[in-house]
């Protein structure tokens, strides 16, 4: 919600007009009572999702001049950051849980998440000024995808999976998920990473 609030005053700010949400539309939201269904929704929205936030929110930071940009930015990183690890500890819980379903359904998530397309990026002509109010070019933001993925994400998977037991099924499921510096000659995960980080 605070993150929100941020952007909406710097949408303000730029436009120049007082802007902000309307009401959510919670229509066909509701939380899962099976654990391996809301362990599977943890590897999507944070382990993946919130990391790549963290990792993006860092990346805009870095380039970032304007102050106000870069106060909120720091928040952002932050909060995405503490969330990340928040879904990572819940995941570890639920795979040491025991429960029927839950390790099958956390590596079937990890493997769905990977191949999805990248989000789209809009196309600047001015890439310094995006960078200076915080935004990432394409190009920037694949980059760091990549980079999350491989420093952070797979061997994080890799740890998770191992100390929950089950080595060989952990190998299984690393093999399996592509290389994010190797795209699938056949097709199957064309090796773009899903950046959609909604934090
Ligand atoms: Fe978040």
């Amino acid at each position: 919600m605070e993150h929100a609030k941020l952007c909406f005053a710097l949408c303000s700010r730029f436009t120049g007009s007082s802007l902000g949400p309307t009401s959510l539309d919670m229509d066909g939201f509701a939380l899962g009572r099976n654990l391996a269904n809301v362990a599977a929704a943890a590897v999507r929205e944070g382990c993946v999702g919130e990391t790549l936030a963290a990792a993006l929110a860092q990346a805009q930071l870095a380039v970032a001049g304007d102050v106000e940009c870069r106060r909120v930015l720091e928040i952002i990183a932050r909060d995405e950051a503490e969330h990340s690890l928040l879904a990572w500890r819940f995941v570890q819980w639920a795979l040491q849980s025991g429960q029927a379903g839950v390790r099958e359904a956390v590596s079937s998530a990890f493997r769905e998440v990977r191949c999805r397309p990248l989000r789209a990026v809009a196309r600047t002509s001015a890439p310094r000024v995006w960078n200076h109010f915080g935004r990432l070019t394409s190009d920037q933001e694949r980059d760091v995808v990549r980079e999350a993925w491989a420093v952070v994400i797979e061997p994080a998977l890799a740890a998770l999976l191992d100390s929950a037991g089950g080595t060989s099924e952990a190998s299984h499921v690393r093999a399996s998920v592509p290389s994010p510096r190797k795209p699938s000659r056949r097709g199957r995960c064309p090796g773009s990473p899903n950046i959609d980080s909604t934090g």
